[in-house]
C-alpha cells in the first residue's frame, strides 16, 4: 500500500507544480459557440444532465427513493470458508433475534436458483456446495437494516460447514485444469501455416525473448454499492428498482427465480452512482433475493449492501497471469509471438469468457503481429466470480503486448517508443472503409484495421508533449542522481468498439412530444455518469432542431424499451444515440409533412433550428407547430431502433469482423521514483485521444481524465490479497484497499482530444470514449518500470509486477540491482 508521498519526493516535483491546464483552455469554446448559433445541438461542451442535481445532493439514487409504508429490510449472511459443503443452518438462532421476520434458504426460491448471465452456474442462495468465503448463504428480512445485519453477521454460529482446502490463483486452478469454460486459442500465421508456423517463426527469428507477468484485479468501487428495491404489484407483478447496467437481463433473471414470465417484472433505474462492468451482472443476485423476498412476504424489500459485504460476494477485474516467447528483428519488429493468460474467473462463468476473448482480441493493441498464437484459460478458483471493469479485458490484453515490447526496446538498448513505432500496424490508406486496408494491417482475428490514425496522433502527442528532450533531460538527471530517479514513457491505445457478440448489438429508444412542445426521452442504455442520457438529449434536440431545455431524459424502464443490451462496451451513445436519432427523425418528418400541408412547399424542403420551424418562407415557433400537429392528428411520439450493420464473429475460430470500428489514443507519462522507499509520483501526463467527432467534448474530457486516474490505480496502487491459507479477501474496505483520490492527479495533466471524424457511419461521427481511455495509464506504469530500469546496467529489464506498488517496485529495484 502506498504511503502519503514524502516532502522531499513533493519538493524534488515542485518545477513541475503550478500549472493546472483549465478545461476551457482544453476546449474550442468559441467554435462550439457559433456551433450551437447556427442550430447545432452536438459537438457542444453540455454539462452532464444531472450535474445539478449531483452537487446540490437532489439526484435521486435507489436508497433516496421515499420508502413505501411496511418497507422490510434484507441481509445476507454469508459462507465463513471459501470451500467445502454446507452441512446445516440453525435457522431458529437467527429468527428468534429481534425484528427478524423471515429467513430464507436456497429451498425458499420459488424458482431457479440461478442468476448466471451466460452460464446457469450461479446459485443465488449456497444449495450445499460452498464456493468461496463471501458466499451468500441465507438472506434475512427484518423490520429494520440494523436488526437485519445484525441478524446476518451471525454466520459463524449459525452454520454448520465442512471446510476443503481452496484453490485462489490463477496458477493453482491452471495446474489443476479447472476452468469455468473452455480453453480458448486465436492462431494466426500470415503465411498461412498453424501453431507450429508461428513457433518456428519465433525460433527463426534472430532474437528472442521469454518470460512471464503478473497484473492483478480491480475493485470498481462504484460509490454507490449494488442495491435493489423490490416493491410487489398486483397479479403476481413484481417492480424492482435496481442499481444497474442491465435492465433487461436483471427483469429475465428475476423473472426466473420467481417463476414468472418476462411482462409479469418491470425493472427500473434512473442512475447508477457508477457501475464501471460491476453492475453489468452482478447486480443479479441482489435484484433476485429482494425479489423473492418481496415476493413471499408481499411487503416491499430493500436490500442494500453495506461495503465490505459489496467486496466479499461480488467480483471484479479479472487478474490476469501470463507467459510469453516471441522472436524479434534487430530492429524490434516481432516476427513471431506466442502467450498464455491465464485469468482468475472465480468460482462461476459470469462474464469470464467475453472478458477472455476481448483480451486476446487486444493482445495486439496498435501492432502488426504477422505470426501470433495465443491461448486464454479462464481459471476456476474458490474466490469471487470475477466480471466486466471498464475496459473488460481489452486492457488486460494490450497490458502483455505492451510489457514484451518495452523488454525488446531494452534488451536492444533503444527508445521503446522506436520500437513501438516500428511494430505498429500499417496506415490506412485514404482512412474510408472502403478503400483496401494497406499493408501490416490484418488483425490476429483477421479484421482489417481500415481505420489507423495512430502513426498521426502518436507523432501530434511525441511533439506535443516535447518527448525528446525531456527524455535526455531525464537521462541527465538520473545521472546526477543517485536515489531519485527520472522514468518516462509514451504508449498507444487501439480498442475495438463493439460487443463481440453481434446480437447484442442492437438498441431501442422511446421519443414523445407533448403538445407544449416539451420532449421527454426513454432509451435502453443506463447512466452511470458517464454523461449517456446527456448525449442522448443532445441526439434528439439537434434532430428536432430544439434548445436543451425542451429535452428531458427519463428512467430506464423495461417496459418502455424492450430487449436492451447491457450499458457496457463502450456503445452506449453508439447504439442508444442512433436509435433516438430515429425515433426523432421520424417525428420530424412527420411535422415537417405536417408544416408542409399547412403552409405549402415541399416537406423536404422544411428546416428544424433553434426552436423555430422554417417551411415556405415562413418561421414557425417549433411549439405552435406541435400544438397544430396535435390538432391535425399527426402521431407526435415515435420509437426508434438501430442494429450496428457489417459485424461478425465466429466464435469457435474466434475469427471475423467483431468491431465496428477502433478507437485510438496515447499517452506520455513522466514520474520520479525514490528508488530507498518505492514511492514515487506522477510529475505530468499528456494525453491525446480519439473520440472521432465528439458528441460533447467537456463528457469526453471527463471520461478520458477519469479512466487515466483509474486505469492508473489499477496499475500503480490497488491491491486486492487473498490470505493465502482461508481464502479471505483480506483487502475488503477503503481501509485497507487504495484507490487513487484528487491528490494523485499530475500537477501537469494535458488532456486533449484528436481532431478526426469516425470514418464510420457512427452517431455524428463521433467515437465511444467510456473504455478505451483506461488503456493510457500504461505509460505510468512503464514509465515506473524506466525509472527502475536506471538503477540496473544498460539492458535492465526490471521484472516489475502491477499493480507497481511502492513493495514492488522496491522487489524490482532489487532485482535489477543483482544483475
Ligand atoms: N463513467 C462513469 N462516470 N461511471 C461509470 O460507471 N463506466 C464505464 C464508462 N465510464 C462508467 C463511466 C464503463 S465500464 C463503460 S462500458 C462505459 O462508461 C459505458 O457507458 P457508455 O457506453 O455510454 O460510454
Ligand atoms: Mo463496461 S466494463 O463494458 O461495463
Amino acid at each position: 500500500m502506498n504511503k502519503p508521498v514524502a516532502d522531499h519526493l513533493l519538493r524534488a516535483a515542485e518545477p513541475f507544480a503550478g500549472y493546472r491546464d483549465n478545461q476551457a483552455a482544453r476546449l474550442d469554446v468559441e467554435a462550439e459557440a457559433r456551433a450551437q448559433e447556427g442550430g447545432a445541438r452536438v459537438g457542444i461542451s453540455r454539462p452532464h444532465e444531472s450535474a445539478a442535481l449531483h452537487v446540490a445532493g437532489s439526484a435521486a439514487y435507489i436508497d433516496d427513493l421515499p420508502e413505501l409504508a411496511g418497507t422490510l429490510h434484507c441481509a445476507l449472511g454469508l459462507a465463513p470458508v471459501a470451500a467445502g459443503r454446507l452441512l446445516g443452518i440453525d435457522l431458529a438462532a437467527v429468527r428468534a433475534l429481534p425484528g427478524v421476520v423471515r429467513v430464507l434458504v436456497a429451498a425458499d426460491l420459488p424458482g431457479a436458483n440461478d442468476c448466471g448471465s451466460i452460464v446457469h452456474d450461479d446459485p443465488i442462495l449456497c444449495d450445499g456446495e460452498i464456493r468461496y468465503l463471501g458466499q451468500p448463504v441465507f438472506a434475512v428480512v427484518a423490520r429494520t437494516r440494523e436488526q437485519a445485519r445484525r441478524a446476518a453477521a451471525l454466520t459463524k454460529k449459525v452454520l454448520r460447514v465442512e471446510a476443503a482446502a481452496p484453490v485462489l490463483t490463477p496458477q493453482q486452478a491452471h495446474e489443476h485444469g479447472q476452468y469455468v469454460v473452455p480453453p480458448m486459442h486465436l492462431v494466426r500465421s500470415a503465411s498461412g501455416g498453424d501453431e507450429a508456423a508461428v513457433r518456428a517463426a519465433i525460433a527463426a527469428a534472430p532474437h528472442r525473448l521469454q518470460g512471464s507477468l503478473d497484473v492483478g484485479g480491480q475493485e470498481q468501487f462504484y460509490l454507490e454499492g449494488q442495491i435493489s428495491y423490490a416493491v410487489p404489484r398486483e397479479g403476481g407483478a413484481m417492480h424492482v428498482h435496481c442499481s444497474t447496467q442491465h435492465p433487461s437481463e436483471m427483469q429475465h433473471l428475476v423473472a426466473h427465480a420467481l417463476g414468472v414470465p418476462a411482462h409479469a417484472v418491470l425493472v427500473e433505474c434512473r442512475r447508477m452512482g457508477g457501475g464501471f462492468g460491476g453492475k453489468e451482472s452482478q447486480s443479479a443476485l441482489f435484484a433476485c433475493v429482494a425479489a423473492v423476498a418481496a415476493r413471499l412476504l408481499q411487503r416491499p424489500v430493500k436490500l442494500r449492501l453495506d461495503r465490505d459485504d459489496d467486496f466479499l460476494i461480488t467480483g471484479r477485474r479479472h487478474c490476469f497471469w501470463y507467459e510469453y516467447e516471441v522472436g524479434y528483428d534487430d530492429e524490434g519488429r516481432v516476427l513471431g509471438a506466442a502467450v498464455t493468460m491465464v485469468s482468475r474467473a472465480g468460482h462461476s462463468a459470469d462474464l469470464s469468457a467475453p472478458v477472455m476473448t476481448r483480451a486476446l482480441c487486444h493482445f495486439d493493441n496498435a501492432y502488426w503481429l504477422p505470426e501470433v498464437a495465443m491461448h486464454g484459460y479462464c481459471g476456476r478458483t474458490n474466490t469471487q466470480s470475477n466480471t466486466a471493469f471498464r475496459g473488460f479485458g481489452g486492457p488486460q490484453g494490450a497490458i502483455a503486448i505492451e510489457y514484451i515490447l518495452d523488454g525488446i526496446a531494452r534488451r536492444l538498448e533503444r527508445d521503446p517508443l522506436d520500437v513501438r513505432r516500428a511494430n505498429f500496424y500499417g496506415p490506412s490508406p485514404g482512412r474510408d472503409s472502403a478503400s483496401p486496408a494497406g499493408e501490416r494491417n490484418v488483425t490476429p482475428y483477421l479484421q482489417p484495421v481500415r481505420d489507423n490514425v495512430i502513426h498521426e496522433l502518436v507523432d501530434q502527442l511525441e511533439a506535443s508533449s516535447d518527448y525528446r528532450a525531456r527524455r535526455a533531460a531525464a537521462a541527465a538527471f538520473n545521472a546526477g542522481s543517485p536515489v531519485l530517479k527520472r522514468g518516462l514513457a509514451l504508449t498507444p491505445v487501439k480498442f475495438g468498439i463493439s460487443f463481440n457478440v453481434k446480437h447484442f448489438n442492437q438498441a431501442g429508444a422511446l421519443v414523445h412530444v407533448y403538445t407544449d412542445g416539451s420532449i421527454l426521452v426513454n432509451h435502453g442504455g443506463t447512466e452511470m455518469g458517464q454523461g449517456l442520457n446527456t448525449k442522448v438529449a443532445q441526439v434528439v434536440a439537434h434532430e428536432l432542431g430544439v434548445g436543451f431545455e425542451r429535452v428531458r431524459v427519463t428512467a430506464t424502464d423495461t417496459s418502455k424499451v424492450a430487449n436492451t443490451s447491457a450499458t457496457a462496451a463502450s456503445t452506449g451513445s453508439d447504439l442508444n444515440g442512433k436509435a433516438a436519432q430515429d425515433a426523432a427523425r421520424q417525428i420530424r418528418e412527420r411535422l415537417a409533412a405536417c408544416a408542409a400541408a399547412r403552409h405549402g412547399g415541399r416537406a423536404e424542403d422544411v428546416r428544424f433550428a433553434n426552436d423555430q420551424v422554417h417551411a415556405n418562407g415562413k418561421a414557425l415557433d417549433f411549439a405552435a407547430l406541435v400544438a397544430d400537429a396535435y390538432v391535425d392528428r399527426v402521431q407526435l411520439w415515435s420509437d426508434g431502433f438501430y442494429a450496428t450493420p457489417g459485424l461478425s464473429w465466429d466464435s469457435a475460430r474466434m475469427q471475423g469482423n467483431p468491431f465496428y470500428y477502433f478507437a485510438y489514443g496515447a499517452a506520455c507519462a513522466e514520474v520520479l521514483v525514490d528508488t530507498l522507499t518505492g514511492e514515487w509520483k506522477l510529475l505530468r501526463a499528456d494525453v491525446l485521444h480519439d473520440v472521432g467527432r465528439s458528441l460533447n467534448p467537456a463528457v469526453d474530457i471527463g471520461q478520458v481524465e477519469g479512466a487515466f486516474i483509474q486505469g492508473m490505480g489499477w496499475l500503480t496502487m490497488e491491491e486486492l490479497v487473498w490470505h493465502p491459507a482461508s481464502g479471505l479477501l483480506l483487502t475488503h474496505a477503503p481501509s485497507t484497499y487504495k484507490i487513487p483520490t484528487a491528490n494523485d492527479c499530475p500537477p501537469v495533466f494535458n488532456v486533449r482530444l484528436f481532431e478526426g471524424d469516425n470514418v464510420m457511419d457512427s452517431i455524428h461521427r463521433s467515437k465511444a470514449g467510456g473504455e478505451p481511455p483506461l488503456l493510457l495509464p500504461f505509460s505510468v506504469f512503464f514509465a515506473l518500470r524506466d525509472a527502475v530500469a536506471a538503477m540496473g546496467g544498460p539492458q535492465a529489464e526490471p521484472p516489475l509486477s502491477a499493480p507497481a506498488t511502492s513493495e514492488a517496485i522496491l522487489r524490482a529495484i532489487t532485482a535489477v540491482q543483482r544483475g
